[in-house]
């Protein structure tokens, strides 16, 4: 419990006012007593220090129901004991009814009110406790969590907005590093399942059989080393949300009985007939082009159908540059508080160069950078030197040979490759395009209608 809690005492006698201040204040407590309850309206519109309030209920001029009318209305974080003298009031409920927390009769038993404001303030620290354990966890987890404000990611917010208070399955595609279980977490955070769990299970990661029972559970015996029962994750995530990363990795047989589970919304334990029922929200990720998998027969269409309902796609990084700064900020904070390092800026140079590189591994890997970097790095300001390598050498790009607007982060086809080998060897060779030529074994003729070519593409600014 905080120190000293303040509590303030309110009743227009004298004898009993002073009385329940004492009583009070010997079990630690700093006391305030006011005879008037608008006084003490006055004192709580100037101080934000007083936890609870123990107050008489018949007084002159404005009477106790109507002193907690107006600490209720302007929604003051206060405990409310009220002090009733014995036939003024019907009930407890009544009490209650007009917003106290408690209520005693008088004359008042001091022991008694010692106790009751004990567990009245411990039940407010409870409470405040939860309060701040659940503003910590949508930190963590929630929307807040999720750095970017380019428009891609607007638009990622307005839908996901939309989908989190519904009961949906969600499917959220996205390539490797991009945020796919923050989202999943956020949406989880955002909807009425907060208060549940939030189960995660990687489908690429676990065997076949095994990834059955984690799912499904299993009843003791149901297979060799099957010596207990064991509660599924579809079970363990009831009235909550099921996260099924890397779902293009579900094994074929394990395709059908998810379908199945998703279109009865009943499960049965392996070893086991009995029908259980489960409410679980389905969130699924991918990296993987799911279309492309569907048209090679590596996952089931029905099944693909009914996950794509509401897809959530988040861009890579390289698609929104506006972000780089802000996340790069982001995680140099993170990472200094994390490493015990005063607070860093990053140089403008330093920034540009984070700009042209194209993020393969998109905001792990950038975040990875700026962890070590923040490791690695003296002093209060982190320069290109502090980046690494194929940071660095991205900028390169940009000299004399001319600038290099985005290189695919993702090589997809032989031209992607192509590309990327004949402007990075440019870059080595400091923009000489007979030395890269040389160097790459192709003609210069060659080399000068291809950099003709991705200039026309865009991948390059200004030759010569
Ligand atoms: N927009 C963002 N804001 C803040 N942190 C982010 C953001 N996007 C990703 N991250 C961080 O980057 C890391 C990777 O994110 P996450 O694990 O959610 O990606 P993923 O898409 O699930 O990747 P993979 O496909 O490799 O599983 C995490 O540390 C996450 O907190
Ligand atoms: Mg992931």
């Amino acid at each position: 419990m905080q120190d000293n809690p303040l509590v303030l005492v309110v009743d227009d006698e004298t004898g009993s006012r002073e009385s329940m201040a004492i009583a009070i204040e010997k079990a630690g407590f700093a006391v305030r007593t006011f005879d008037d309850a608008r006084k003490a309206l006055e004192f709580l519109e100037e101080n934000d220090s007083a936890r609870l309030v123990v107050c008489d209920l018949r007084m002159p001029g404005m009477d106790g129901v109507a002193f907690l009318k107006e600490v209720r209305e302007r929604k003051y974080d206060l405990g409310l004991i009220l002090v009733t003298a014995y036939g003024t009031i019907e009930s407890a409920v009544e009490a209650m009814r007009v917003g106290a927390d408690d209520y005693l009769t008088k004359p008042v038993d001091l022991y008694e009110l010692r106790q009751r404001v004990m567990n009245l303030l411990e039940k407010q620290q409870l409470k405040e406790e939860v309060s701040t354990l659940r503003q910590m966890l949508d930190k963590r987890f929630g929307f807040e969590s999720i750095v970017g404000r380019s428009a891609p990611m607007e638009r990622l917010f307005e839908q996901m907005k939309l989908v989190a208070p519904t009961r949906s399955s969600v499917l959220i595609i996205g390539e490797s590093g991009t945020g796919k279980e923050l989202v999943a977490n956020a949406l989880h955070r955002a909807s009425p399942r907060r208060n549940e769990r939030f189960l995660a299970i990687n489908c690429g990661a676990i065997p076949s059989d095994i990834l059955e029972s984690e799912l499904f559970g299993h009843e003791r015996g149901a297979f060799t080393g099957a010596v207990s029962r064991k509660i599924g994750k579809f079970e363990l995530s009831h009235r909550g949300t099921l996260f099924l990363d890397e779902i293009s990795e579900l094994y074929p047989e394990l395709q059908v009985k998810l379908l199945r589970v998703l279109e009865e919304r009943q499960i049965t334990r392996v070893g086991s007939s009995e029908l259980i029922d489960v409410d679980f929200r389905l969130i699924a990720a991918t990296n993987r082009d799911l279309e492309k998998e569907v048209a090679e027969q590596r996952f089931r269409e029905d099944l693909y159908y009914r996950l794509k309902v509401v897809t959530l796609r988040i861009p890579p990084l390289r698609e929104r540059p506006g972000d780089l700064q802000q996340l790069a900020e982001h995680f140099l904070g993170i990472f200094c508080q994390e490493h015990g390092k005063p607070v860093k800026r990053l140089s403008p140079e330093a920034v540009e160069l984070l700009a042209r590189y194209p993020w393969p591994g998109n905001v792990r890997e950038l975040r990875n950078v700026i962890e070590s970097s923040v490791i690695f790095h003296q002093g209060d300001e982190i320069g290109p030197a502090d980046l690494p390598v194929e940071v660095r050498e991205s900028t390169s790009l940009a000299a004399p040979g001319g600038a290099v607007q985005a290189v695919a982060g993702e090589l997809r086809t032989m031209a992607d490759i192509e590309r990327q080998a004949i402007l990075e060897t440019l870059a080595r060779t400091g923009g000489h395009r007979a030395k890269a030529a040389d160097l790459l074994g192709i003609g210069l003729r060659t080399l000068q209608r291809k950099l003709k070519e991705y200039k026309d593409e865009g991948f390059l600014q200004d030759l010569d």
